[in-house]
């Protein structure tokens, strides 16, 4: 079988191609005949969770896509995600001094409200008799505006925000295809001035101390090995502010329209939450195992390494396929396919695992209960046509452009 992550029709659906893989090629070789990099691609559970907690030979340091240099090429401040440890431990730590539970905690009505806003607006197009996109409408407005609120954007300043999320949304689109040319153009553009907006901010919440999240970051300081108090540069929080923004919009975005997408196709597990609204927190982790927001991204070998009896020599790309693996049936089971609300799932993929576990997977989280709890509750009959949507077309984030719904009470 053929395996090309830039196909659009694997991109529609790919998981007969990892089933395939799984079975047949697990460390598959993907060589350069196109014009493409070459690289090697994981798609067994075990094989991918050894991988990403071993950083010491699977690096994140080269970036993340099958170049080596997209960090040089966007001229992006080195972040967490791009790091490796024993730096990349620290940079984390002192972030969660500043990023915690209590804030995004704090969070929950903000989102409600925008929730509810929404909903009625939605509501209202359809009494109207007008069409209603609930990615466009809906799911892709949320995680936009809950960043905003997070970093503390003034109000005037959130109508530039939403055009930065587009903007690298459409990078992960097209700058990480096999084309490094595309890096160029209004992504790069979107990430200079969205990186200049942020170091006004923070320059500001050095001379004016705020309790915001960039105050708080400006603020943490912890002791470094030697004793001496470390704290983030003005580089270490643009850094971090570019991965929130560049994933922590449209992978939440796509965990709400995919949720809908599998109710609509399994009405019986719709019923079964409505009967019992507690399944929700399970049902969105089995949501995100079965469409995985992000559906790989890669890791750089540092020496040889040998995976199930296969030697991938140093200086590979080894592209982690989470999409693949949190279907793998020897993990999952026979049924790995197929959506179950009441499954009980002690480990998965979709946020990775090891160093780099995502450290937004609570406001993630807690951004898609909400909105599943105000738009079941409101429109429990709401369906989605996904014939008539439209997906992004990347290798490494599975997620919607659009996504017409219908069903919604009047
Ligand atoms: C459903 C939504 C989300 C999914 C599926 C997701 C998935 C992931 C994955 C797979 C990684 C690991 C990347 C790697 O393997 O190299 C990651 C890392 C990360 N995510 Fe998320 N993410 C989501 C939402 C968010 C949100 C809302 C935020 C921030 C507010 C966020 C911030 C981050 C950051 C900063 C990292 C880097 C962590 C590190 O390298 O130490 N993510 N995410």
């Amino acid at each position: 079988m053929h395996y090309d992550p830039v196909d659009p029709e694997l991109i529609a659906d790919p998981y007969p191609t990892y089933a395939w893989l799984r079975d047949h090629d697990p460390i598959h070789h993907h060589d350069a005949s196109d014009g493409a990099p070459p690289f090697w691609a994981l798609s067994r559970f075990a094989d991918v969770w050894d991988a990403v907690r071993r950083p010491e030979v699977f690096s994140s340091a080269q970036g993340l896509t099958f170049y080596f240099d997209e960090i040089g090429q966007l001229g992006l401040p080195p972040n967490l995600v791009m790091l490796d440890p024993p730096r990349q431990t620290r940079l984390r730590a002192l972030i969660g001094r500043g990023f915690t539970p209590r804030r995004v905690a704090e969070l929950e009505g903000a989102i409600r409200s925008f929730v509810r806003s929404r909903l009625a607006e939605m509501a209202q197009r359809a009494s109207d008799g007008e069409p209603v996109d609930l990615h466009r409408d809906f799911s892709s407005t949320i995680p936009t505006h809950v960043l905003a609120e997070l970093f503390g954007v003034a109000e005037e300043d959130r109508l530039r925000f939403g055009p930065w999320t587009q903007a690298l949304t459409a990078i992960q689109n097209d700058g990480l295809r096999l084309d490094p040319d595309t890096f160029s153009g209004d992504g790069r553009e979107a990430v200079t001035e969205m990186l200049g907006y942020f170091s006004e901010q923070i320059s500001d919440r050095r001379a004016h101390p705020r309790d915001d999240l960039l105050g708080a970051l400006v603020a943490a300081e912890m002791d470094g090995p030697d004793g001496s108090a470390q704290r983030l540069s003005d580089w270490d929080i643009l850094g971090f502010c570019f991965v929130v923004v560049a994933g922590g919009s449209d992978t939440t975005a796509s965990l709400i329209s995919h949720g809908i997408a599998l109710l609509t196709d399994a009405p019986d597990q719709r019923q079964l939450l409505l009967d019992d609204p507690g399944l929700l927190d399970g049902a969105l982790v089995e949501f995100l195992r079965l469409e995985s927001s992000v559906q790989g991204l890669c890791r750089t070998t540092t020496c040889d390494v040998t995976v199930d009896g296969t030697m991938i020599p140093a200086g590979e790309k080894v592209l982690m396929l989470y999409g693949s693996a949190n279907r793998d049936p020897r993990e999952f089971g026979p049924t790995a396919d197929l959506l179950d609300v009441r499954r009980q799932i002690p480990r998965h993929l979709a946020f990775s695992s090891g160093p780099h576990f995502c450290i937004g997977s609570h406001l993630a989280r807690l951004q898609a209960k909400i909105a599943f709890q105000e738009l079941l509750s409101a429109h429990p009959g709401i369906v989605v046509d996904t014939g008539a949507g439209q997906r992004h077309q990347s290798a490494f984030v599975r997620g919607w452009v659009s996504l017409p719904a219908y069903g919604l009470a009047g």
